[in-house]
């Protein structure tokens, strides 16, 4: 299990995705991590919108509120004003508040701990494992929707989601590695987003093409299966 994870690693060493919180690979080697409070942010927008969408809104924020502590003292309106265009707007009065705890109970600074960022407004099991691995590199597992995908084709996974959660979780955290587990956490994601697409994936430029059972079954396409709503 342990080598697959470094292949996807050395892919992603090539092919990381540029994004404005994002500390590129090669740097992060170098013992860079990113700002947490900028991750956090990312991470808040990420869920409900489109990484291109996200880009300019991350940016005004941070020009905005460059600190977690500018943002728990950011007036409720502006905030809301600013995020206008973004939708599902409970996430903007979940990030005042959150802010807003991390000054009143944390000091200003972000937890560095999986089950202590859970306790804070906003942040669940999936937002609580990409701030630990990807701004601490804390061997935590992420799981969303492009990991599901991912561990469903890797595994040839049929049950149907959401009953497959589970084993998908299960097979996900087996292959977190415990050296770069931030770089591997945002690797999964970059290969859910670019290759292994929910249509037509590319098998043929995938680091794990050799690997994976679904490519060899020529189920890739089909999986993961869902039950219907
Ligand atoms: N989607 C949500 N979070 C992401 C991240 N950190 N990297 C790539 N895609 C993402």
């Amino acid at each position: 299990m342990r080598d697959i994870s470094l292949q996807l690693l050395a892919w992603y060493d090539a092919n990381a995705r540029e994004m404005p919180w994002r500390v590129p690979p090669n740097a992060r080697q170098n013992g860079t991590l990113p700002d947490p409070y900028a991750v956090w942010m990312s991470e808040v927008m990420l869920q409900q919108t489109t990484v291109a969408a996200v880009r300019e809104y991350h940016n005004k924020f941070m020009a905005l509120w460059p600190s977690v502590h500018d943002m728990a003292a950011a007036d409720d309106a502006d905030v809301m004003a600013a995020w206008a265009g973004l939708g599902y707007y409970a996430r903007a009065r979940n990030l005042l508040k959150c802010a807003r705890a991390v000054v009143a109970d944390h000091g200003g600074v972000f937890p560095a701990d999986y089950a202590v960022l859970l306790t804070l407004p906003g942040i669940g099991p999936y937002t609580a494992a990409a701030i630990a691995s990807i701004a601490f590199d804390l061997p935590e597992t992420v799981v969303d929707g492009n990991v599901e995908r991912v561990m469903a084709r890797l595994f040839d996974i049929h049950d149907p989601l959401p009953k497959s959660k589970p084993v998908l979780t299960a097979r996900a955290k087996q292959l977190t590695p415990d050296t770069r587990p931030g770089d591997y956490a945002q690797a999964v994601m970059d290969l859910g987003a670019t290759i292994c697409t929910p249509r037509n994936p590319s098998c043929g430029a995938c680091p794990w093409q050799q690997p994976c059972a679904a490519n060899a079954a020529g189920t890739a396409a089909e999986l993961p299966k869902k039950t219907p709503k």
